[in-house]
């Protein structure tokens, strides 16, 4: 089992349509994957067609002192091989919680290890917000997938990003591989093309030399949420979706090789 969180303490960069897209490529690649959604927005579980009133099963449950088995949670969908794990609103509230109970930065390491051999890949879909829920994504991670929109203000929170990976790291004594993938991408402006120059002087080989274009297509949930109209219709954002999958495969195996 490998375990990709995909974060940014930013909003709207992309992280559910990379956690989509990532998994859907995975999962028609033939491995059996999991997504985990862990925003209290929930986009990713609505995108699926699960409502979040009533409040769903989801990921909040495994925060519970006796929380139930992991495969109990998964929901499977169109896409063969594809399961998710539903967030549920309350999730916000958890940070209070953690307070009075301890060991929840854990809870989802803990699951993964209960559970998570059934699965190849398990991806975690952040909330925007350096709290719990991320640092718990974090701790499990073999891999944080970092996606940034192509603009200045961008490379702020990608910095703010790199420095939390870089903490938890630190404190779980374990490597954790950082891969920046460039989104929404603009190629007819000056902004887009020199932002991506920025990011790659700045963070090398961490930094993928290619760019996930701004296509509408993209939003649309039928692309990455069933099994066939993308496959007929790959787009743009779906091909530069496929062709970042090989470059985080071969990252990993690369990474792998040089921690042996
Ligand atoms: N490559 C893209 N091209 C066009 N629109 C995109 C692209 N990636 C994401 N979007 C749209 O941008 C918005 C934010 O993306 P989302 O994945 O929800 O970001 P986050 O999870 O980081 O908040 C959504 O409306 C999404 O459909
Ligand atoms: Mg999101």
């Amino acid at each position: 089992m490998r375990v990709w969180a995909i974060a940014n303490q930013k909003g709207g960069v992309g992280k559910t349509t990379t956690t989509l897209a990532l998994g859907r490529g995975l999962a028609m690649r033939g491995h059996r994957v999991l997504l985990v959604d862990l925003d209290p927005h929930a986009s990713l579980t609505r995108a699926f067609g699960v409502a979040t009133d009533p409040q769903p099963a989801g990921v909040l449950d495994l925060f519970d002192e006796q929380p139930p088995a992991l495969a109990s949670l998964a929901r499977a969908t169109e896409i063969e091989n594809l399961s998710f794990i539903a967030a549920q609103t309350p999730l916000a509230t958890l940070e209070r919680r953690s307070a009075t109970q301890p060991g929840l930065g854990l809870a989802l390491s803990n699951a993964l290890a209960r559970g998570g051999h059934a699965w190849d890949f398990v991806l975690f879909d952040c909330p925007p917000t350096l709290g719990l829920l991320m640092v718990n994504a974090l701790a499990a991670a073999d891999h944080v997938i970092i996606p940034t929109q192509t603009e200045p203000l961008a490379l702020h929170g990608l910095k703010g990003m790199c420095r939390t990976a870089d903490m938890i790291q630190r404190s779980r004594h374990r490597v954790l591989p950082v891969s920046i993938l460039p989104t929404l991408y603009d190629k007819r402006t000056r902004t887009g093309a020199d932002t991506l120059k920025a990011m790659q002087d700045e963070y090398g080989e961490r930094v993928w030399n290619d760019a996930i274009p701004n296509d509408t297509r993209i939003c649309s949930v039928d692309a990455l949420t069933r099994s066939s109209p993308a496959a007929q219709y790959p787009g743009r954002g779906l091909s530069a979706y496929r062709r970042a999958l090989d470059w985080l495969l071969l990252t990993e195996a690369r990474d792998t090789e040089q921690a042996a």
